[in-house]
């Protein structure tokens, strides 16, 4: 491969620096060359058609989303590099959200293991296999605060919490670009969507969004706050429109606190076709009015749409926008190149890289499958199950052998020929020592026919214990795929009823894109495992834990509510004037005929679900039993450059090795704005043998403390705090604190 030198006269003697390069280049940009860059095309046509051949070699394409191997991309980046009159590297864009062709756990499902370095480890894999294939930049990560389990997108968020999804997502930023672009296997992380689009009305894809004012910069905008300090070179804006102004046209929020409050000087790129849709959302009547809105609210590049190609000559010469507004973006996006090392080396070859699906990507995948995994129930110890005594076991539901389901959403190269299964994992592992009787009872998760419950009725019976593996296959969750009943799909149900009532032990497997409502099912089984979609890896993953090879350690990042009524249910709400108050509460099937309209108190619960979720944010259980005790506070009262020492111990009450992570959350008794009921500001995992005890430590500042406040500044307020050390949202041992004003 020939690289070809850009010959430019730089106004210094020698190469030009990197700043240079831009400026040269800029200085002999026509203002079509200009917008070119400022345009990313769809090319997943192929072959790819010749308009869009003609577009790069006329300098009118600046990126490209969706080419997938590396012979079709060093094939238009030749006509890009060789055939342009400026020589100007393609970026090549593709969603590699939860692995490339090696694929990892959903995020939510990596968000569960409330461990940042295996996102980062992930992310990294992710990032070296794509850049082997020529992929620059990945549309990833998406730190949308999701409190809505019926919106399809929950599977491709970290959850509900913004401390979290920071945390999070600005692992995944590192381990996408590493501490230098122009490194190996570098690729441009996305954070997305900005800002808001979690909060989708009723859950239902590309809805309005309605957050006020102090939600939206203390919840959803915090995030990217911190992926924005970690380093995202890159940020895309929501397809959703936010209190009567799509985020594709909200310069308050782009140019004001992106650019402005927060100083990033990276590049801002629409969603798909967002800037058109400013048309749609009724916000522009035309297609010049949308670019301009979104040209000047700091929208750099256009993503598949013709707004910006189709307007900005026009609108520069009519004076809209100056040139140096639209200089400005395309220093952005030639930066980009510059420090990706494009200009130096356009063109990729593989054999610079371990192969796809390495041995090293399938460790990382089955140790992150293995994090993900969270036990919600677990009566009468039948998990792990000892192979020692064990016969048979019954291997039932539609998700036990589905490769291509349990990898997820989001999955473009992944190849459900690299996928190991439930099935297949347990068949290798015990096969010969254990009779392995598969009878998946349903055709798909969706199936309503009875017809394949017998077969699974007979394995069952044959069996000593049932492994029933259910949930939703791939295509149930993601974008545009929400639901309104998010219960078990089809018959599964059912299915599980039925096998309940042969009276064998049951473990029960669910594999999902999103928090399902079980309370349904929940007494139909002694234990219950959430896999999420687990990727390339589960099925092994789920095998040692199942088998006790492995512990469980998964903890919820995300409530799960009793029934879709409660939703949106999220840990870290507001008090209220009239919190639930569970002496008062007194459910639909107690209250007395012709009772009196205030004997049920004046609470905040329902009459049917009560207040409580499901199961609330960071629960999870393990093989051993865990108890926290010790508390202990280094200060009362800690000044604002104090920090608070705080320690608790945790002891394995229980008789099997297992982990417990420890929470700290914290509570602002008062504040001049009304403050969440609890935050989560920091956690540690320990691992512990069966009667032994560990230290944990947590060193909270006063910076931690801080929110958005009345005045819109941001920093701690003094007064009055709890804390609590826990092992879930919903308990812990409490202590106080102060905060002093100096
Ligand atoms: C639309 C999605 O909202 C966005 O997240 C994704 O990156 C783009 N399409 C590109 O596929």
């Amino acid at each position: 491969m020939n690289t070809p030198t850009l010959t430019l006269t730089a106004n210094s003697a020698g190469p030009p620096s990197a700043e240079d390069l831009v400026d040269v280049l800029l200085s002999k940009m026509t203002l079509e060359e200009k917008i070119g860059q400022l345009q990313q095309v769809d090319a997943s046509a192929d072959p790819l058609p010749d308009h869009l051949i003609e577009g790069v070699r006329a300098g009118r394409i600046g990126s490209v989303i969706n080419l997938a191997n590396t012979d079709a991309c060093n094939r238009l980046q030749r006509v890009a590099v060789e055939e342009s009159r400026l020589s100007i590297p393609l970026l090549m864009g593709r969603d590699v959200i939860h692995g490339f062709r090696t694929i990892f756990p959903i995020p939510l499902g990596q968000a569960a293991a409330w461990n940042p370095e295996l996102v980062r480890k992930a992310a990294r894999i992710a990032a070296l296999e794509a850049r082997s294939q020529g992929i620059h930049w990945t549309f990833a990560p998406m730190i949308d605060i999701s409190r809505d389990p019926r919106w399809g997108r929950i599977a491709e968020s970290f959850g509900e919490d913004p401390h979290l999804t920071g945390l999070l997502g600005s692992a995944m930023v590192e381990g996408f670009q590493t501490a230098d672009l122009s490194g190996h296997g570098a690729i441009l992380a996305c954070a997305k969507h900005f800002v808001g689009y979690g909060a989708s009305e009723s859950g239902r894809d590309y809805s309005a969004t309605n957050i006020p004012a102090n939600e939206l910069r203390n919840v959803y905008l915090e995030p990217f706050r911190r992926v924005v300090e970690a380093g995202a070179a890159t940020l895309m804006t929501s397809f959703s429109d936010l209190d009567g102004i799509p985020a594709t046209a909200n310069g308050a929020l782009l140019n004001g606190v992106l650019r402005g409050d927060w100083g990033f000087d990276g590049l801002v790129v629409s969603d798909w076709n967002a800037i058109n849709e400013l048309i749609v959302h009724g916000l522009c009547e035309d297609s010049r009015s949308a670019a301009t809105e979104a040209a000047l609210a700091g929208v750099d590049m256009e993503m598949a749409g013709d707004a910006y190609a189709s307007n900005l000559a026009k609108l520069v010469e009519e004076r809209v926008l100056s040139v140096s507004q639209i200089d400005a973006m395309v220093v952005r996006v030639l930066r980009l190149k510059q420090k990706l090392g494009l200009f130096e080396r356009p063109y990729t070859d593989p054999a610079g890289f371990d192969p796809l699906v390495s041995d090293k990507a399938l460790d990382v995948a089955y140790q992150a499958a293995l994090e993900s995994l969270v036990l919600l129930k677990n009566d009468g110890a039948v998990l792990p199950l000892r192979v020692a005594g064990l016969g048979s076991i019954a291997v039932i539901g539609p998700l036990a052998d589905a490769p291509h389901e349990q990898m997820g959403t989001w999955v473009f190269d992944g190849q459900k020929t690299d996928t190991a299964t439930p099935l297949q994992a347990l068949r290798r592992q015990f096969g010969g020592k254990i009779d392995v009787n598969y009878a998946p009872g349903l055709e798909t998760s969706r199936s309503r026919s009875h017809a394949l419950f017998g077969e699974a009725e007979t394995a069952v019976r044959n069996s000593d214990v049932a492994l029933v593996f259910l949930g939703e296959e791939s295509i149930l969750s993601g974008e545009a795929h929400s639901r309104a009943d998010i219960t078990l799909p089809g018959a599964q149900s059912e299915l599980l009823a039925r096998i309940r009532a042969l009276g064998k032990p049951v473990v029960t497997v669910v594999l999902a894109g999103r928090p399902l409502v079980l309370s349904e099912n929940l007494p139909h089984t002694d234990s219950l495992l959430y896999a999420w979609h687990p990727g390339t890896m589960g099925g092994p993953a789920i095998a040692a834990v199942l088998f006790g090879d492995e512990a469980p350690r998964g903890k919820l990042p995300v409530t799960f509510p009793k029934s879709v009524g409660q939703i949106p249910i999220y840990y870290n709400h507001k008090n209220t004037g009239r919190p639930p108050n569970p002496s008062e509460m007194i459910l639909i099937d107690d209250i007395e005929v012709g009772a009196r309209q205030t004997s049920l108190g004046m609470s905040a619960f329902y009459l049917d679900d009560g207040s409580e979720p499901l199961f609330p944010f960071g629960f999870g259980l393990s093989y051993g039993k865990f108890e926290l005790g010790g508390l202990e506070l280094s200060q009362q009262i800690i000044g604002l450059c104090d920090r608070l020492k705080v320690r608790a111990t945790v002891r394995n009450t229980g008789a099997c090795s297992g982990f417990e992570t420890v929470q700290l959350y914290v509570r602002d008794i008062a504040g001049s704005l009304t403050r969440p009921v609890k935050e989560l500001k920091a956690f540690k995992r320990v691992s512990l043998q069966p009667g032994q005890s560990g230290l944990v430590e947590f060193d909270l500042g006063a910076a931690d403390l801080s929110f958005y406040r009345r005045d819109g500044s941001f920093g701690p307020e003094p007064g009055k705090f709890c804390l609590w050390v826990a092992t879930r949202s919903d308990g812990g041992l409490k202590a106080e604190f102060s905060l002093s004003a100096q």
